[in-house]
């Protein structure tokens, strides 16, 4: 009973795992091939900045992502420590 519960915890976090994992090659493909990664080295974590970002990328590009994968990604991306690879945190 105790272990049943357990298992769907871990899952959870597998799912989730795997679909912050799919966002982060989502960006290192989709977002590197205009500017570099340091172009996403914004310091804001406001969620609609980053929406509105992704939304003009998608402007200069219409066929780079479909405009429903917008809130996700920029949700993804509005966190300093998914963008860490590229972006290390100042101390
Ligand atoms: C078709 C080329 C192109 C692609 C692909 C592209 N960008 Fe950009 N990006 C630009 C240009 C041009 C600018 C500079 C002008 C601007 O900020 O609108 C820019 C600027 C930015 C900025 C800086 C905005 C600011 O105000 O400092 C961010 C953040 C950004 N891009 C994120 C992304 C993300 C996330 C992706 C992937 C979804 C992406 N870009 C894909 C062309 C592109």
């Amino acid at each position: 009973m105790f272990g049943k519960w357990l298992a769907s915890i871990v899952i959870l976090l597998a799912v989730v795992a795997a679909v912050a994992s799919d966002m982060e090659a989502r960006v290192r493909s989709q977002c590197l091939h205009c500017h570099g990664a340091e172009k996403l080295c914004v310091e804001t974590t406001d969620v609609a900045w980053w929406e509105r970002a992704v939304a003009r990328m998608l402007w200069y590009d219409e066929g780079l992502l479909a405009p429903e994968e917008i809130p996700a990604m920029a949700a993804w991306l509005a966190d300093p420590a998914h963008r860490q690879p590229w972006c290390p945190l100042r101390p």
